[in-house]
């Protein structure tokens, strides 16, 4: 016999279970001997139980456990009974098993780290040994999590009509915005496939095919740079519909996300969500993303100290700059090291320096105070509601800038007095809409698409595509929670001379686009229906039900920030022979 089957879970087991005689399979979380007893907790998927020992009883059984270390798989048969020290911090804790038999079925080598939720082990540890790492019981209930949101989303999209095609994981080379991953064709040396960064060509595609509702949960693959919420793979819920306007999609969504919130975590999230303007949202929380769980809102100071001979603002005001404020609340008590500190962090956005006004004591501290009268402070404190113990920090600079810089600041001061703990609970859903289409792009000066070239302008704005490119808004919106964005779409162009027009805004040259998308523009010359859609991130909506924000912990096997999966040593080098066949050579030695 290599195991006896179970006939129940370990993690099920309750009080009503007495008396029961049950088999158990599961892996050896921990084993104490206390010679009179020998206490396992044994583990499976659904949580752990103790079993134990009677030496007493049973010496041959004592004898075999002396063997067992954490880890080793057993099977163990016996009858569950009242425990005499219930254990209330665990389900199974008011009842254990008395073993009547059982044996080792595998055994485990030493682990690096214990199989425990509360661990210190590095992370680069953790991702050699991913799959000790994934039996943990934390891990275990963030998949628990990702699966439920899978199959809520299916039967909420199945339930709306939608239909679940898959699009090609080997297609053209069509780069929307990030780099391409490369698969080189073995049968047309030389040629390459690309893998798709999102479906969002195939499922246009489908929608003038008439599918008019798709979904699909599927894998995109981009090559830039990581960061804690962005692998180079990772999964959409993707959506497109056709003859629906933006409201439909919204709309849509919220109703998704209400389900999934319920279904998930039981929390009732509330409907409609607040749509804000990109030039709200930027103007008042300097992001286009903004947490809206807390205050700090940002003010333009402009006229109230457009009077100052501070050469600084008085040159920004020049160059048609803005001067904005934040009011941290209860800052008062940071120090002069702390604020320098946070000169250094503004620098990291572009700031060239940070001034700032203390209000302690009936006094106001600031290295700029000898610019500012009493008209001044008395204006700046009555706009920006400051009181004493309050910090004011000022950014001089181009509109969008200061506004970014002090978006960042709003959120690190808010890190540091303890807000995004204290409100770490809360959801705060909202739709930013209204976004601009183009973005200036400094380093290649030229106009780049700040969602995707396949976004319609605003039908008001169209004109303007030619003589102010940057004033014309997109049909784009994104949902945005406690300041991550979870999911972006658009309606798009669905007339192929507006597509072309669009693609030569973008810089391309005809031959270029015939090249890259000539497949594209003429499927839009047959027939093509008003069309519209999203992608969510799956990953970052099972990060925010789960409550972590590194979204390798949602992934099963990811890669570091380098792009590396430390388990299996991927990206690895291959052998000539393959390179041959695929009519590949390397530039550099090994
Ligand atoms: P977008 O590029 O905004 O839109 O992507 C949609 C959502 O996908 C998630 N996401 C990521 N998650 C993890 N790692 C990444 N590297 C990563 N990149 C994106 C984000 C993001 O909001 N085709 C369009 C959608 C459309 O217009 O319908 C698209 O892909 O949560
Ligand atoms: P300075 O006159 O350059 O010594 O600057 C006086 C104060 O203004 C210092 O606290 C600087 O950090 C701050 N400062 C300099 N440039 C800016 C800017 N662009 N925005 C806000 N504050 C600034």
């Amino acid at each position: 016999m290599l195991f006896k089957k179970r006939n129940t879970k370990c993690g099920i087991l309750r009080q009503e279970d007495e008396g029961k005689k049950i088999v158990l399979n599961g892996w050896v979380a921990s084993r104490r001997d206390l010679g009179g007893l020998i206490f396992i907790d044994l583990r499976d998927r659904w949580g752990l139980v103790q079993i134990v020992i009677e030496p007493e009883n049973r010496p041959d059984l004592a004898e075999k456990a002396k063997d067992i270390r954490d880890e080793f798989v057993l099977w163990a048969e016996g009858t569950v009974r009242s425990r005499s020290n219930p254990n209330t911090k665990i389900p199974t804790g008011l009842i254990e098993v008395v073993v009547e038999d059982f044996d080792i079925i595998n055994k485990s080598e030493l682990p690096p780290f214990p199989v425990d939720d509360n661990i210190e082990t590095g992370e680069e540890t953790k991702l050699r040994y991913r799959y000790l790492d994934l039996r943990r019981p934390v891990m275990q209930n963030y998949f628990a999590i990702r699966n439920k949101t899978y199959q809520v989303c299916h039967r909420y999209f199945e339930k709306n009509d939608f239909i679940e095609v898959e699009t090609p994981v080997l297609m053209k080379s069509t780069p929307e915005g990030a780099r391409d991953f490369l698969v080189p064709s073995r049968i047309s040396k030389g040629k390459f496939y690309a893998l798709p960064q999102s479906p969002q060509i195939f499922k246009q595609i489908l929608m003038l095919s008439g599918f008019e509702r798709y979904m699909q949960i599927v894998k995109c693959f981009r090559d830039e740079d990581l960061r804690s919420d962005r692998q180079p793979e990772f999964t959409q819920i993707d959506v497109e519909m056709s003859f629906i306007d933006r409201d439909d999609i919204l709309n849509l969504i919220e109703g998704l996300i209400i389900e999934l919130w319920k279904e998930v975590l039981d929390y009732d999230v509330a409907a409609p969500f607040m749509r804000m303007s990109y030039d709200e949202a930027m103007n008042r929380f300097g992001s286009d993303k903004p947490d809206l769980r807390f205050g700090m809102e940002i003010s333009d100071i402009t006229d109230a100290v457009r009077s100052t001979e501070f050469k600084v603002f008085n040159d920004t005001i020049g160059e048609g700059g803005i001067i904005a404020a934040i009011n941290v609340k209860g800052g008062s008590e940071m120090s002069r090291k702390n604020i320098d500190e946070l000169t250094e962090f503004a620098k990291k956005y572009g700031a060239k320096g940070l001034a700032w006004m203390k209000f302690a004591n009936g006094e106001v501290n600031s290295p700029i105070a000898k610019f500012l009268d009493e008209a001044v402070i008395s204006q700046l404190k009555s706009q920006l509601n400051a009181q004493d113990g309050d910090l004011i920090l000022i950014s001089s600079d181009k509109k969008r800038r200061a506004q970014t810089i002090l978006g960042a600041l709003r959120l690190e001061c808010a890190k540091r007095l303890g807000i995004m703990d204290a409100v770490k609970d809360k959801f705060s859903f909202h739709w930013v809409i209204d976004f601009p289409l183009f973005e200036y792009d400094e380093d290649n000066e030229r106009w780049v698409a700040m969602h995707h070239p396949f976004t319609s302008p605003m039908d008001e704005d169209i004109a303007l595509l030619d003589t102010d490119p940057g004033s014309v808004r997109a049909k784009a919106y994104d949902l945005v929670v406690n300041g991550a964005e979870l999911g972006g779409g658009s309606i798009r162009i669905f007339n192929s001379d507006l597509q072309q027009k669009m693609f030569n805004k973008l810089g391309l040259g005809d031959k270029e686009i015939e090249d890259k998308f000539g497949f594209f523009i003429k499927a839009l010359k047959y027939g093509t229906p008003p069309h519209g859609g999203i992608a969510l991130g799956l990953d970052r909506i099972v990060m925010t039900l789960a409550g972590t924000d590194n979204i390798r912990d949602v992934i099963a096997f990811p890669k570091t920030t380098s792009g590396l999966s430390l388990m299996d040593g991927s990206p690895s080098f291959v052998v000539e022979e393959q390179l041959k066949e695929l009519g590949l050579k390397l530039l550099s030695e090994k």
